[in-house]
């Protein structure tokens, strides 16, 4: 299978060999029945372990991931930060520092400073446009993970993968790849050299705002041995209804991702020449300081547009009130559009912190709705 979205419909969906059911059944169970002790019959003992349809869902996204690997294993998780969580416990230890974005999706940073850090992690924030700004934030003998987000969440920095894995690699430490805004679709890191690719599935890959899970994909056997000890001993697994629900959202990525990023494309040529906006984010634009690496790495600019208001903070807030078809909510990669103020919603956490993002800042995510009815709404919005 090397069509993208063919490995999207089938990858770990082979029709169920009882049944002939073209979709793989929701295993809602929670053990096994043995034939004598250890006795298993379908390699399976109990759900935190392993349960069917999370090995469809995993199997499915490994072969995403990583389609050139005849290694690759993907892992799932109850949320995208139930994955990063098992993965700093099962490559960090106390003394171990992590260089972070310092534009971090919020969620991440609380994680990392405010869990990991009392557990003796330490961290430093870098610009992922800088590698050299990473390389000097790398603590020699103490940094296991140099952790990246490509595209970053809000600020749309695009980080060039292959580039950082190197100054990772030199340091002895591993590249994680927080690819959530760009999905397996538009982007796989680990071809280009990273270590491990954290997603929110809540987001592009889920795809219909009904679920929350996240998931690792790596391709060393021994990490991946490493981290599969860890998510049952944690036990931060997903149930057998939110993987299937993924599932069904992967089937449709490509076809959903392309309309994403055209819509986005619309939306970001709109605010560009709106009299109330001082700047848009956005990798798609040429001035964009990531284009050039998107560009290399990325298969198209993705779904995600923010854009700053000439009139400051209240002005922001009065455009996430107005508009009608844009939903006023945190998340983002769901087939309807979202507006967020990242200020004071999705990076509240980050409020007081080197990582604090500006207060004229709003964040869209732009669905896949028909484009005319999505510029409308936001040309009412602002003017
Ligand atoms: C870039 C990024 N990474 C990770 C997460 C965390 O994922 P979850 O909300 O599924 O725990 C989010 C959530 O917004 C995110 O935007």
């Amino acid at each position: 299978m090397t069509g993208f979205e063919t490995r999207a419909i089938h990858a770990g969906q082979e029709p169920d060999p009882l049944t002939g059911a073209v979709v793989p059944p929701i295993y809602q169970v929670s053990t096994y029945a043995q034939d004598g002790v250890g006795g298993l019959r379908g390699g399976y003992e109990y759900s935190r372990s392993g349960n069917p349809t999370r090995t469809a869902l995993e199997t499915c996204l490994a072969a995403l991931d990583a389609p050139s690997s005849t290694t690759a294993a993907a892992l799932a998780f109850a949320s995208g930060l139930a994955a990063e969580d098992t993965l700093i416990r099962t490559t960090c230890a106390p003394g171990s520092h992590i260089v972070i974005p310092n534009d971090a999706y919020g969620g991440t940073y609380r994680l990392v400073a405010r869990v990991a850090g009392p557990w003796g992690v330490e961290h430093t924030p870098a610009s992922v446009l800088d590698p050299q700004a990473i390389a000097a934030a790398i603590i020699p003998g103490r940094t296991r993970l140099v952790w990246i987000e490509t595209p970053t969440n809000p600020l749309l920095n695009v980080a060039d993968i292959a580039a950082i894995a190197e100054v990772a690699h030199v340091a002895g430490a591993l590249l994680v790849v927080d690819s959530t805004f760009a999905s397996p679709y538009l982007q796989q890191p680990l071809e280009l050299g990273a270590d491990v690719v954290v997603h929110s599935t809540t987001k592009y890959l889920g795809g219909h705002s009904d679920v929350i899970g996240g998931a690792l994909v790596v391709t060393d056997p021994q990490l991946a041995e490493r981290l599969r000890f860890h998510q049952n001993a944690m036990g931060a697994v997903p149930g057998p209804v939110d993987c299937w629900l993924v599932l069904r959202g992967i089937k449709t990525l490509g076809v959903r991702m392309d309309r994403h990023c055209a819509n986005a494309r619309a939306v970001a040529a709109m605010l560009v020449d709106h009299p109330a906006v001082s700047a848009v984010l956005y990798p798609g634009l040429p001035e964009h300081p990531g284009h050039a690496a998107a560009q290399r790495q990325m298969r198209d600019f993705g779904g995600m547009v923010s854009f700053r208001l000439k009139a400051g903070e209240q002005a922001a807030l009065e455009v996430c009130r107005r508009t009608e078809v844009f939903t006023l909510g945190e998340s983002l990669g769901g087939v309807e559009s979202l507006i967020e103020h990242p200020g004071r919603m999705t990076h509240a956490s980050a409020a007081g912190s080197p990582l604090e993002v500006p207060a004229d800042l709003v964040r869209l995510s732009v669905g896949i709705e028909s484009i005319d009815d999505l510029i409308a709404d936001l040309t009412k919005a602002l003017d």
